[in-house]
């Protein structure tokens, strides 16, 4: 690929072999091939020109928040959103992808609309929530989204809510090429007072049940959704299920790692988290292959203690061979 190309139609510098672990949240993480950064949509259009006449594959990197990079890191390009406008009209937030989540939900709450306080909570961008449907305290981004653009085989199309196929941890996006652009919320109005106070119960909640030092991907694994009458049963006899698990059928994997006796397990500088059974933290220098050790541990020993199989949350970029 002709660099020169490259650059002429973005702004920022055209980096290469630039480290991934600085874009991460576990901080960890080898090289990219190239990183390009884009501001305006158009540079983007222009890049994935680029990338798909010269055949290189390429990821959309957005804050980094739910992402595991191997430490070979990823021969290819890094395209990192920087689409960071958004503006607010009546009841609308309008937003492009590459706005802090965190951004989003204050300016929302700033503004007397209520409906986002729990994103406050969230790390990464708008568009990471939106393409793995992020929830927390109740709230889960397809409760609010209302229509959105997206680049599908380089041409802005509008979509709505439906066409996501939302789910838990889960959207379209994650199975297919679109790459959001941007998003349109609706929310209500509400007591801007109220909104901050609900903002501050949702923050302290956080504090007080997950982790908050040592670099991390938020949950690893998706909770485990229970899949019949049989297996419940199955699952009753050797595990004490809380209530809600059961009438929800859904098994927090934190507590499951818990029951497990791993909490606190370490390779090298990775742990799991005392604190929270669904954490992995990264405790100053471990590497992605630690990480990954930890994750086959604890993936194996659910498999071969209960038979439950185990899915990750976190996006791995640069493990296949
Ligand atoms: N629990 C334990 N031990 C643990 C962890 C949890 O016993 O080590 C118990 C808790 O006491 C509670 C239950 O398990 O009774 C559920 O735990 P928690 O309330 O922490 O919720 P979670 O299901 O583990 C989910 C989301 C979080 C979100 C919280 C709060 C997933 C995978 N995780 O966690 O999202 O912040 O609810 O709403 O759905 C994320 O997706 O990255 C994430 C952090």
């Amino acid at each position: 690929m002709n660099m020169q190309t490259l650059q002429s139609v973005v702004k920022r510098p055209v980096k290469e072999q630039e480290l991934l672990a600085g874009y991460t949240n576990f901080r960890v993480g080898g090289p990219a091939r190239w990183m390009v950064e884009v501001e305006r949509v158009e540079e983007l259009q222009a890049v994935l020109a680029i990338a798909k006449q010269a055949q290189i594959p390429y990821v959309i990197l957005g804050g980094g928040s739910n992402l595991l990079v191997s430490d070979k890191g990823f021969d290819g390009m890094m395209i990192r959103l920087l689409l960071r406008e958004y503006k607010i009209e009546g009841n609308r937030v309008w937003t492009q992808a590459g706005l802090p989540t965190v951004a989003v939900a204050r300016a929302a709450g700033d503004a007397g609309l209520t409906g986002l306080e729990w994103a406050v909570t969230l790390p990464g961008t708008i568009g990471g929530a939106v393409r793995g449907n992020a929830g927390c305290f109740g709230g889960e981004m397809k409760d609010v989204l209302v229509s959105a653009t997206v680049l599908r085989e380089g041409r802005i199309v509008t979509i709505r809510n439906q066409d996501f196929a939302f789910g838990y941890r889960d959207s379209m996006l994650k199975h297919g090429k679109d790459i959001l652009l941007d998003v349109t919320f609706e929310l209500i109005p509400g007591d801007r007072e109220v909104i901050q106070e609900k903002m501050q119960m949702c923050l302290q909640k956080r504090r007080e049940s997950q982790p908050t030092s040592g670099g991390s991907a938020g949950c690893l694994f998706k909770n485990y959704q229970i899949k019949s009458d049989e297996e419940l049963a199955r699952l009753q006899e050797t595990l004490d299920l809380q209530p809600t698990m059961m009438e929800k059928r859904l098994i927090a994997t934190g507590w499951l790692i818990d029951q497990m006796g791993l909490k606190g397990l370490r390779i090298g500088d990775a742990q799991i988290s005392e604190q929270h059974g669904n954490f992995l933290l990264n405790m100053g220098s471990a590497t992605a292959d630690q990480i990954m050790q930890l994750i086959s541990f604890i993936k194996t020993k659910a498999r071969d203690l209960y038979g439950i199989q185990l899915e990750e949350e976190v996006q791995l970029i640069g493990f296949e061979d």
